[in-house]
């Protein structure tokens, strides 16, 4: 039996009267399969049953920052604390339990945090019940330094521990309410829970509380790869791999509910291996002929892990995996690549784009650069933006270079000064632009396959997304979310693309 399992038990065992799960609801377990909590569960102190219809259903309210899967363990947290009776709210004003999901990959992470909780002093004050929890890559890094330097925070707990998360409000309350008393946390008592579960393995059942069309399924976590600027392996630790019949499985489930399209996620989701062997490419493969699914995406890839057979299968598989990849290449230049410990020369970077061009004809490619690396030359530069306009990225996502604590090159000594960094990065986008700008426009006048997510308003606007992940906003027909539609596209711009319901001849 794995350590998460325990980690459920311990969810329904420790429970105060004030988080009782509902009847019937649903806890996961490290097996994917799903069970309903047991009656034994409730309380039977009527003492605190009355508490808790006093306080039924307290709100809690997330901020999320970062990356897809910071949102998606927000959705997983939101669904943990729904099973013990928290509600949702769409404001901080009308929580009881305030969480922020932070993120440390740039630029004063650690300051985002203290600034947005400092906001929250006045809530605290109008309602001392109210609980304030850090989570997420910054929780994971600072631990009790946060709780150190802001004291409204009340606990703080890592990438590892959002299975914890209601045990940990549990015990929370429990200090804190004594019948209809209410006391502050003490400084010692309040808990930072950041340990790595690093020899369990890697066993989470997606929990989505109302899947729409599309939604996130984590393959792997973690990140082995010490890019030289990269925080993420010391936040969210060793790169593990869900056994792949686990995603089959989850997939399934999610489709009988309804949904049409999965994102696969994981830092570097190329080196995904399951326990039976399996790799990235049989997994896809799977997914598209043993599920229901429309459409597979998958992010982030790295370009050293990205080889012919996941091209292949990609192509073999093209009326459910969209013909679009996220493949970072950082730099255009190899010295800097070396010295970010990137595994890849730009050679070797332009051989991968030319092998998918070839065998997946119609791909569209976006990218993630890092310009003002420690030591980049204004030549060095220059390969940068070279290789963006050789490879005609349609999308860029390009970064000034932030020094992250425990990083190598953090501690380079020829760091770029700030304002040549943000002359470097307008340089950038402003080539970007004119390259991509005649590029998208070619979409005039095609038409394109949208999955629909939603309806914009009640007069017949919808949106939705096309294979190649552009959000197209198109008029007419009726009922459509859920369906994939032919969209003729009549307008392009670079984030999005506007077109009507292409009606058959
Ligand atoms: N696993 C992904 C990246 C995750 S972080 C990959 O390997 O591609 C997302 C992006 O943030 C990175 O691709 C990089 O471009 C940027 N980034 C990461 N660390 C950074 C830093 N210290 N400074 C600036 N940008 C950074
Ligand atoms: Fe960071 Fe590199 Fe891992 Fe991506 S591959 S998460 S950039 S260390
Ligand atoms: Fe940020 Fe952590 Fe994601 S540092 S980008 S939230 S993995």
């Amino acid at each position: 039996m794995s350590e998460w399992l325990n980690v459920s038990e311990v969810i329904l065992q420790e429970k105060s009267p004030d988080l009782l799960s509902p009847e019937g609801a649903q806890t996961s377990n490290p097996e994917g399969a799903r069970s309903s909590s047991p009656e034994g569960a409730r309380s039977s102190n009527p003492e605190g049953a009355r508490d808790s219809a006093l306080e039924e259903m307290p709100g809690v309210y997330i901020s999320t920052y970062g990356c897809q899967m910071n949102v998606n363990d927000t959705e997983r947290m939101y669904s943990l604390l729904e099973m013990v009776n928290y509600t949702p709210v769409d404001s901080p004003e009308k929580a009881q339990l305030i969480i922020v999901n932070s993120c440390s990959i740039r630029e004063k992470p650690v300051h985002k945090v203290y600034s947005e909780v400092g906001h929250y002093k006045k809530l605290k004050e109008l309602n001392p019940k109210l609980l304030i929890g850090i989570g997420g890559c910054v929780g994971q890094q600072e631990k009790d330094k946060l709780i150190q330097n802001q004291p409204l925070i009340d606990f703080v707990f890592g990438t590892d521990a959002i299975d914890e998360l209601p045990a940990l409000v549990g015990r929370a309350l429990e200090k804190t309410t004594n019948k209809k008393h209410y006391r502050e946390l003490k400084r010692e008592e309040k808990e930072v829970l950041t340990g790595f579960q690093h020899r369990a393995p890697y066993h989470v059942e997606t929990l989505v509380r109302n899947p729409g069309v599309a939604t996130f399924v984590n393959i792997t976590k973690g990140c082995d790869n010490f890019c030289t600027f990269c925080v993420v392996p010391f936040t969210r630790g060793r790169e593990k791999s869900r056994p792949l019949e686990h995603v089959l499985r989850d997939v399934q489930a999610l489709t009988q509910r309804g949904v049409k399209e999965v994102t696969l996620l994981g830092q570097n989701v190329n080196s995904y291996e399951s326990l039976c062997g399996a790799d990235f490419a049989d997994l896809l493969a799977r997914l598209a002929s043993e599920t229901d699914l429309q459409r597979i995406r998958f992010t982030t890839s790295h370009p050293k892990d990205f080889d012919q057979k996941l091209a292949d299968v990609m192509f073999r598989h093209q009326h459910k995996v969209c013909e679009y990849i996220h493949l970072p290449f950082q730099s255009g230049n190899t010295r800097i690549l070396g010295l970010m410990n990137r595994r890849y020369s730009r050679e070797e970077y332009l051989e991968k784009i030319a092998m998918i061009k070839r065998a997946i004809p119609n791909v569209v490619l976006s990218t993630d650069i890092i310009v003002g690396f420690p030591g980049e030359t204004e030549a060095e530069f220059q390969d940068t933006i070279r290789l963006v306009l050789e490879v005609g990225f349609e999308t860029i996502y390009a970064f000034k270079y932030s020094q992250r604590p425990n990083t190598k090159a953090a501690l380079f000594e020829d760091q770029v000064p700030e304002d040549v960094k943000s002359d470097r990065l307008a340089r950038l986008f402003a080539a970007h632009d004119e390259m991509a700008f005649p590029l998208v426009k070619r979409y005039e006048g095609q038409i394109l396959q949208v999955l629909v997510e939603k309806a914009e308003d009640q007069k017949g606007k919808w949106s939705g997304r096309s294979t190649q992940n552009k959000s197209v906003y198109f008029l007419g027909g009726e009922n459509l979310v859920g369906k994939m539609v032919p969209v003729r596209i009549t307008k392009a711009f670079p984030a999005v693309l506007r077109g009507e319901l292409a009606l058959p001849n």
